[in-house]
């Protein structure tokens, strides 16, 4: 075999990739695997509900009884979303009966979070606490938001 510039050059390319090649290539799969959308939606979902929701709905969803509902499988948290949505920019100041039950607090409206940030805690909201409904886009906010300030 002529070893000319060509050769060279493959076999330079050939070297690089066989050993720290195999190792990157792993970890950076498993990076795509841990973070995908939806999982980080839900990461960040999860740290404003910690600051913002937990005080009323408690950490596993349950809420309490009378006073603030429950957020587990509930026909408003696996359902409409415009609804939800609308929920958290204007609080629920309607004090409609939930699943038949009145409660006594009242659910602040929160219309300084950014449609990303409602976004991420309705994901949170809909993908924890045994509930298994699809994510929430920004956009999607963003169009109730709109459709609210009409
Ligand atoms: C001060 C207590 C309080 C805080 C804080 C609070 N909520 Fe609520 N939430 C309520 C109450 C009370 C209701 C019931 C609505 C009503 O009758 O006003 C409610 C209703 C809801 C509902 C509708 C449930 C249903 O079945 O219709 C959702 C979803 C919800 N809250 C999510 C959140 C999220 C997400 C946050 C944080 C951004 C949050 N809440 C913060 C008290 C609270």
């Amino acid at each position: 075999m002529i070893i000319n510039q060509k050769t060279l050059l493959i076999l330079f390319f050939a070297a690089a990739f066989i050993n720290p090649g195999a190792v990157s290539a792993q970890e950076a799969n498993h990076c795509i695997a841990q973070k995908s959308p939806l999982k980080m939606s839900i990461e960040a979902g999860q740290v404003v509900y910690s600051g913002l929701c937990i005080s009323c709905h408690l950490a596993d969803g349950a809420g309490s009884s009378n006073k603030n509902p429950s957020l587990v499988k509930t026909r408003s948290v696996l359902g409409n979303k415009r609804d939800l949505i609308e929920c958290i920019i204007k609080g629920n100041y309607q004090h409609a009966e939930i699943e038949a039950q009145k409660f006594q607090n009242t659910m602040p409206p929160h219309p300084e979070l950014t449609d990303t940030e409602i976004a991420n805690v309705l994901t949170y909201v809909r993908r924890s606490f045994g509930n298994k409904a699809s994510a929430i886009k920004p956009s999607e906010v963003k169009t109730v938001r709109a459709e609210i300030k009409m």
